[in-house]
């Protein structure tokens, strides 16, 4: 039985629909802190901060696979950092916990671009450079990785992890990151709206598209347990542009579609991550590969946006 922590999130909503294809409707449990009435299927509220409550439903399912997708974002994580911090790791520190006791086979504890901070190369970044980012989401991210790492190495969870890049897709709304500008801009080009973008025009971030990180989740998960050599997180990559680049992209459907300008703290953010990303790890030890370019992922996600907004694409 598998349990998903977040599971109403950006990635969760997506990823529990795949896990519900590939393992059957009746051996996935949704968990999430907010109530979905849609949702069809194994569903419990829950609060990953509440330790009791998050091993009650353990116990109550038999859970033997727990992807844990809660957290605060980078740029939320800066409006009340402390309460941020406490989140983040009293989330992990619970999963960790309740794992170890209720003998979890296999956990998915996701990391981020947000580890890097302004001492790593920018440029390719390498998977084990001096890790000082400069946000609390980055922090928490840094510190999870290590936690994540201990428990494999003395207790043997079998715990594996991701560092994603900015994910992009047309199920689900990101919130409150610094990467979120990429899907929103899509929503906004699609209504024929003007899109005001809170990162200059030449900030270049790492990104990928959300089949390629739904299937990059799925295939380390899947892999046989003696290729997962990294037991912190790994690099993961796609593609790499800069907002004006994105325009482009999308101009080449919506030639009318304007952008203006006007960077916030968010820019500090985005400046102190990488704008691209050495993954070779993740491809040498478990055959990773992403799918998808810019171009590609425009299509798909104004074909797709057009259809729920029931506008014909131009
Ligand atoms: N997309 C995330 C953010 O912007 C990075 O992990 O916070």
């Amino acid at each position: 039985m598998i349990l998903i922590i977040g599971a109403f999130g950006q990635l969760g909503s997506v990823l529990t629909q795949k896990l519900q294809i590939k393992w059957g409707v009746n051996r996935v449990v949704a968990s999430d802190i907010t109530v979905n009435t849609n949702y069809k299927g194994l569903y419990e509220q829950l609060d990953a901060t509440n330790y009791k409550a998050l091993e009650q439903i353990v116990i109550k399912y038999r859970i033997t696979e727990i992807y844990h997708l809660a957290a605060i974002l980078s740029a939320n994580g800066e409006k009340d950092p402390l309460r941020s911090w406490d989140i983040n790791m009293t989330s992990l520190l619970n999963v960790l916990e309740v794992s170890r006791t209720q003998r979890i086979h296999k956990i998915f504890y996701p990391s981020s671009i947000a580890v890097f901070g302004p001492n790593a190369d920018s440029v390719n970044t390498p998977q084990s450079p001096n890790l000082t980012p400069e946000t609390i989401y980055g922090m928490s991210k840094v510190a999870g990785e290590n936690w994540v790492n201990y428990y494999h190495k003395k207790y043997g969870l079998d715990i594996r992890s991701l560092r994603y890049p900015g994910i992009i897709g047309y199920q689900s709304f990101p919130g409150g990151g610094t990467t979120d500008y990429a899907v929103d801009i899509y929503h906004k080009a699609i209504k024929n709206e003007h899109f005001l973008c809170f990162l200059n025009s030449s900030t270049q971030l790492p990104m990928m598209f959300m089949d390629d990180a739904i299937r990059a989740t799925i295939e380390l998960m899947d892999a046989p347990k003696e290729k997962i050599t990294v037991r912190t997180s790994y690099n993961l990559a796609s593609m790499s542009f800069t907002p004006k680049e994105l325009v482009k992209s999308i101009q080449k459907y919506y030639p009318n579609f304007k952008i203006t300008y006007q960077p916030d703290s968010r820019q500090n953010i985005a400046n102190s991550w990488p704008k691209s990303i050495d993954d070779s790890k993740a491809r040498v030890d478990w055959g990773w590969q992403s799918y998808f370019d810019l171009d590609q992922m425009t299509k798909i996600m104004i074909e797709k946006l057009s259809e729920y907004y029931s506008i014909a694409t131009v």
